[in-house]
């Protein structure tokens, strides 16, 4: 991939977007884990079930985490669309999708204790 970049840009333009690329993957990949691991434990605390993959909210939420707002996160970001990366990505990620599903959960366990 720098060999296609460098054909137009210097080394140092290249590499640049390339490092800051890697660190918008890392922020994600951190509300990845996060989301994951609220998942497994929604599991574990018997709040959803593992009978049909991606029929409960949480699951949802969990599946849009990564492949819907998630992937513009990242994808914007490999773009060079700092603004749909942010609203479009990040924001949505956070705001809508994962508190939805952190929302969801803590109702279930309100209602089941
Ligand atoms: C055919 C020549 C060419 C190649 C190959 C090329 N670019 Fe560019 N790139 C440009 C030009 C011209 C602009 C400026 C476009 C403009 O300002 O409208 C640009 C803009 C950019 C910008 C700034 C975008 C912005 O919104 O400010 C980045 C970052 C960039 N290129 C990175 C890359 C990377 C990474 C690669 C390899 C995957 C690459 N480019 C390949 C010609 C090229």
């Amino acid at each position: 991939m720098m060999a296609v970049c460098t054909e137009c840009h210097s080394t140092t333009w290249a590499e640049g977007h390339f490092t800051e690329l890697d660190k918008v993957v890392a922020d994600y990949n951190k509300v990845w884990e996060y989301t994951d691991g609220l998942l497994e434990d929604a599991y574990e605390k018997g709040l959803i079930s593992k009978d049909n993959p991606i029929d409960e909210t949480a699951e949802i939420y969990h599946y849009l985490v990564w492949h819907h707002s998630g992937r513009r996160w990242r994808m914007g970001a490999s773009m060079m669309g700092p603004d749909y990366a942010h609203w479009n990505g990040a924001v949505d990620t956070i705001m809508i999708n994962l508190g939805a599903m952190i929302n969801d959960l803590e109702l279930r366990e309100a209602v089941l204790r």
